[in-house]
């Protein structure tokens, strides 16, 4: 069985102004996602989840990814973001195809292409907010550059942070913030190392709705400013709709709509 995700709804040459990135195919991709197929062990069965998704994104797309619970949304950014392997398929990231790298390429590319958002932050607990932002740099470099370059990174992650509104939180621990507070340590985090690409998985889920709110709003600043390609999974329709193409996952497959293809 093959699918394709296609849109579930276009986008207007109007709204496009005002919902977040509309879709640039003059430009090569910067996410091409070509048949991807991920199945889960259940016992002695397994149990395919993807069946075969074809995906590009452009750069400064704003694309939302909605569809009911269990519906493989997760699953599919976890691929997206390299942080899970398919079964079968392509993925490109920049035109390179990713599980042809190396090892340490692999990592390489997904620290410095890809940001990620988690519905529950993931920071590590025994790090400051400073710290978690710092993470990736950390991860990069081996000891002597990050000495090196420490100073000029660490001014780089307070900056974001207090262009976050946290300036008053620096030194604090992730169990000594609130979540709206670790949700921005987290996307400071996502956009240290400036990726092209941004994938957020629910990130308000957590949130009440005014807190929510304010995350979202960054979020989206921070998109049309760094003209960032950006998936952003929800179940909130309002949300969807301020995004440039929104596609439709039902049960690892996706909704068709021969009436608004996906570019490519
Ligand atoms: N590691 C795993 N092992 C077995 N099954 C899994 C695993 N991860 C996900 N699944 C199954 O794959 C399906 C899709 O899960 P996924 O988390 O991608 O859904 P989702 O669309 O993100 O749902 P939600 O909106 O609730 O977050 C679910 O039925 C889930 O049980
Ligand atoms: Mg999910």
């Amino acid at each position: 069985m093959s699918s394709t995700i296609t849109s579930a709804h276009g986008s207007d040459t109007a709204g496009e102004a005002l919902r977040g990135g509309a879709p640039t195919p003059a430009t090569d991709p910067v996410l091409r996602a070509h048949q991807v197929r991920r199945s889960f062990s259940m016992g002695s069965r397994s149990l395919e989840i993807l069946h075969g998704i074809d995906l590009t994104l452009h750069a400064g797309e704003l694309v939302a990814l909605v569809g009911a619970s269990g519906a493989g949304k997760s699953t599919l950014l976890h691929i997206l973001g390299v942080l899970d392997r398919p079964d079968d398929g392509k993925l490109e990231v920049g035109g390179r195809d990713v599980w042809s790298l190396s090892t340490n390429e692999r990592a390489r590319l997904r620290n410095l292409e890809i940001g990620f958002v988690f519905q529950f932050y993931h920071l590590l607990p025994e790090l400051n907010a400073v710290e978690n932002t710092l993470l990736p740099a950390m991860i990069e470099l081996s000891w002597l550059e990050y000495q090196r370059a420490k100073k000029k990174l660490r001014a780089r992650a307070v900056d974001m942070l207090v262009h976050f509104g946290l300036a008053d939180r620096l030194e604090h621990r992730p169990g000594e913030l609130s979540g709206g507070e670790r949700q921005r340590v987290a996307m400071a985090r996502a956009l240290l190392q400036n990726p092209k690409i941004l994938l957020a998985d629910e990130p308000t889920g957590n949130l009440d709705s005014s807190t929510g709110e304010t995350v979202l709003e960054l979020l989206f600043e921070e998109q049309r400013r760094r003209q960032l390609a950006m998936i952003l999974v929800t179940h909130d329709s309002r949300l969807a709709d301020r995004c440039g193409r929104v596609l439709m996952m039902e049960d690892g497959i996706v909704q068709a709509d021969s009436a608004h293809p996906v570019p490519d």
